[in-house]
């Protein structure tokens, strides 16, 4: 079949491939065990921890977005990262960035330093000598994410590639700040990409999944035998919910990016606003790399208030269409506070060297009207000039 275009794939995942009835929606097989032809005779489908037509549907489309050749749908994010490590024997060594999100950074370092499950080497890829600290490690497999959380760092994946392949490293990318709509990493030389699909994939904020996508067959077998193995493949139902959500993933990142441009310009040109993070900003020391490497900036923002923290109090108490939770892609919009919500698990020092300070805040923009969202957040700042005057 011809190579096909992102929201063509996601639109049509499933779709009018029904053989029992011509539904046109995917039915849901919400069934744990399947009936066998006749004895010693299996069927395609046994139980559905190894395989559930549901999950194969989303698995599949996942699998074409990204260009990979097998997908294994997870219960989480975090076990679509846990799958990834299983590749990994005690005496390896992963690379990882200093600034990658919380969830990870806690697997890595104790499956590391209370498992010895393998061995570690945090690298900041935004050093100039990078290469030279990844050639130092000699790790068996560098995980990246790019663009980072919170801060939106962007590392270059293919240069990244290029000198694993040199030291016989895998790569893996989360894609989840992006999506495959907005970047490829496969195509960019990375043997993995793992997804948080409670984010952008899924969009609505209604169920917690994961999504880990191989390149290469032998590779893809190996982890869905472990997925299998382990028990962290994913359930019928919120394989369905995913699939609903996926159908309109282009048009909705796309609307977010939109409102997510016109966020960072009000944002950034406001006296309350110290620093704005955000890779679409030509001033951003990724902007370069973020230009070539995805086809979009993306919908998540972050930054600095130029207030001491405790009027972040005055800030978040004023959003009416920020609401501020953890998490970010779903079609509403989030506010965070990193350093005490999704990089808690980040000890102090930690935090500091990942540049999450006491007054960085992070955005997920989503799909409501803009002028409803600038007013917002003009609002709240407006809240807080109002305290700085008492
Ligand atoms: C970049 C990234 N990767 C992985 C995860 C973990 O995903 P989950 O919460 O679905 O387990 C998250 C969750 O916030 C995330 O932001």
């Amino acid at each position: 079949m011809a190579k096909r275009h992102a929201a063509t794939i996601a639109a049509r995942a499933g779709i009018a491939e029904d053989t029992a009835f011509g539904a046109v929606t995917p039915p849901i097989y919400l069934t744990s065990t399947y009936e066998l032809e006749a004895f010693r005779q299996p069927g395609p489908y046994d139980y559905s921890r190894s395989n559930n037509p549901t999950r194969d549907v989303l698995g599949e489309a996942l699998a074409e977005l990204e260009g990979g050749a097998k997908a294994i749908v997870t219960n989480t994010g975090m076990s679509a990262c846990l799958l990834a490590l299983q590749l990994l024997k005690p005496e390896d060594t992963l690379v990882f960035p200093h600034d990658c999100y919380g969830g990870s950074y806690r697997l890595f370092i104790n499956l590391a330093q209370r498992k010895h499950a393998f061995k570690i080497q945090i690298v900041n890829f935004q050093d100039t000598d990078w290469a030279e600290q990844v050639r130092l490690a000699a790790p068996a497999m560098i995980w990246l994410e790019t663009p980072s959380n919170p801060l939106l760092q962007i590392t270059d994946i293919q240069a990244v590639c290029q000198l694993a392949a040199e030291l016989a490293a895998k790569v893996v990318v989360d894609n989840t700040f992006l999506s495959p709509v907005l970047q490829q990493p496969l195509a960019l030389g990375a043997d993995i990409v793992v997804h948080s699909t409670t984010k952008y994939i899924n969009g609505h904020s209604d169920i917690i999944g994961g999504a880990l996508i191989a390149k290469d067959v032998a590779i893809g077998d190996e982890l869905k035998w472990w997925g299998n193995c382990l028990g962290l493949t994913g359930g019928a139902l919120d394989a369905y919910l995913t699939l609903r959500g996926l159908r309109t993933l282009s048009p909705r990142i796309r609307l977010q990016q939109e409102n997510t441009l016109a966020v960072v310009d009000f944002l950034a040109a406001h006296p309350l606003v110290a620093k704005v993070y955000y890779p679409g900003l030509a001033s951003h020391p990724g902007h370069a790399i973020a230009k070539v490497q995805q086809s979009g900036f993306g919908a998540m923002c972050s930054f600095e208030l130029n207030a001491a923290p405790e009027y972040l109090y005055d800030f978040f108490a004023a959003l009416k269409y920020f609401t501020l939770a953890q998490s970010l892609g779903g079609t509403e919009s989030l506010v965070c506070h990193p350093a005490t919500m999704t990089h808690a698990s980040m000890d102090a020092a930690a935090q500091q060297r990942a540049g999450i300070g006491a007054t960085l805040v992070r955005l997920s923009v989503g799909i409501e009207d803009i002028a409803d969202l600038i007013t917002d957040l003009d609002k709240a700042l407006q809240q807080v000039a109002k305290r700085l005057s008492v």
